[in-house]
């Protein structure tokens, strides 16, 4: 198979030890999503063209996470020796290509396409062997160091385990971003070896590597510090998390959403919001969500995974919806549960309101037709389905089956229409 440049690699075989977690590291979520995922379209967004994920702990969890991303080569390092391994492994994949590739890691999730593409460009028109993108940060703890003569040339990378008092004091790093030529990394990587603290093939020797071979390397301070948050632990997870919920809100804030509460929103990575719609305070947005414009959502709401809200619904305190759609102008107000639930337009859902969809085996549907009036309190236990302008009386409760049909009242436990007559005793 031919390759098509550039390439990017993107290492991901590691445990992630610190993060004490029976899950390979690059699958933690950031504001909903794996952090891989982040990875494999910030290197996509630089212009990659071809993009390997090297994979080796939980790999078949990773593959399953990526299964969605269509065309990612998978390059497997079933032994965890290092980054300068897991960059070797890829080495068959790539034979006969000679050009650019990128090479990133797998847990730094906030890195955006723009610096990646800078790198890209910069190594291109340099006919660099390696450009190494690196950050200036005020806490360096954790990274290698960038080392440099007197002149300003770069020297090497020493990973902070390996560092000297000095050199420990140093603030320009090694963000784990690099744009090497193949096939000379293949040379270089063939010369590094495990004598550092940690016993592992270090990818961070390879650019010294190239250097003493007679080739160019050039270390430019081009990224910036969220972009190159590394999470090794679960503190940087939370980290991670709260750069990227920021970014989510900018993002739908420009495109029209009042958040009136940014610090007590939380706005899944998949959601989209219409404008106008206004999200108050203490609101969870969580997995695939769409809401229309000129919503207003919250405070205290909970919508879930598979909610779709259509233009001006109204969803109040202490309301949480699941995998459920809202047509126009049905309004929510306070403290209801919807599930599983197909409800049309100008639907009036009173205070407490349930959709019972669950019975302990499987989820069932409720449907709720337009402008249909559900009163106070009222519980419906699904399959069932509510007809257009039916009115459902408070504290009724539908059994399962019993469909209400257009029109029609009923009441009480269980419901019954209005005004039928006691049952026959
Ligand atoms: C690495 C760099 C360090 C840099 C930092 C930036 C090395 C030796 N060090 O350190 O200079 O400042 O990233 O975030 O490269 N991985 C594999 N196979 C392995 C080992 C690691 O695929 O054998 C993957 C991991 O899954 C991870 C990435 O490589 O996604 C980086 O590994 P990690 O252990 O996090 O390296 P750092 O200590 O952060
Ligand atoms: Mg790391």
């Amino acid at each position: 198979m031919s390759v098509n440049g550039p390439v990017a690699i993107i290492l991901a075989a590691g445990h992630g030890k610190r993060m004490k977690s029976e899950k390979a590291k690059v699958l933690h979520e950031v504001c909903g999503r794996p952090m891989i995922r982040y990875v494999v379209e910030a290197a996509r967004g630089a212009g990659a063209k071809t993009v390997i994920v090297v994979v080796g702990y939980a790999s078949d969890q990773v593959l399953q996470a990526l299964s969605g991303e269509p065309d990612i080569l998978f390059a497997f390092q079933t032994e965890q020796l290092g980054t300068g391994h897991a960059a070797k492994v890829c080495r068959p994949l790539l034979e006969g290509y000679s050009g650019p590739v990128m090479i990133l890691v797998g847990d730094e999730p906030l890195l955006r396409p723009e610096p990646l593409a800078d790198l890209l460009e910069r190594q291109a028109q340099e006919q660099a062997a390696c450009l190494l993108g690196t950050a200036k940060v005020h806490d360096p703890m954790g990274f290698g160091r960038i080392l440099r003569d007197s002149a300003g040339r770069f020297l090497r990378i020493v990973e902070e385990r390996d560092c000297t008092p000095e050199e420990k004091a140093i603030r320009e790093v090694n963000p784990s971003c690099y744009v090497f030529e193949l096939p000379v990394l293949w040379d270089a990587l063939d010369r590094i070896d495990t004598s550092n603290a940690q016993n592992e093939y270090y990818l961070t020797d390879a650019p010294e590597r190239l250097a003493a071979m007679g080739e160019k390397v050039i270390a430019l301070n081009v990224l910036r510090g969220d972009d190159i948050l590394g999470v090794n632990t679960r503190q940087h997870l939370a980290q991670a998390d709260k750069v990227m919920q920021g970014r989510i809100q900018d993002h739908w804030m420009t495109e029209g959403v009042t958040i009136v509460d940014p610090l007590n929103t939380y706005i899944d990575g998949r959601a989209t919001i219409g404008p106008d719609t206004v999200i108050y305070p203490f609101t969870v947005i969580s997995g695939s969500v769409t809401i229309g414009a000129r919503c207003r959502v919250g405070p205290l709401a909970h919508l879930r995974d598979g909610t779709a809200l259509a233009d001006g619904v109204e969803v109040g305190a202490f309301v949480e919806i699941s995998r459920s759609s809202l047509e126009a102008g049905t309004v929510v107000r306070h403290l209801a549960y919807l599930g599983n639930a197909a409800v049309g337009r100008d639907v009036n859902i009173g205070a407490g309101t349930i959709t019972a969809n669950y019975d302990g085996v499987r989820k069932s549907e409720t449907t709720i037709g337009a402008r249909a009036f559900v009163g106070s309190g009222s519980i419906m236990v699904a399959p069932v389905s509510i007809g257009e302008g039916a009115v459902v009386g408070a504290g009724a409760v539908v059994t399962r089956g019993k469909d209400v049909p257009p029109g029609e009242t009923v009441v009480g436990i269980p419901a019954r229409p209005i005004g039928a007559g006691k049952p026959a005793s």
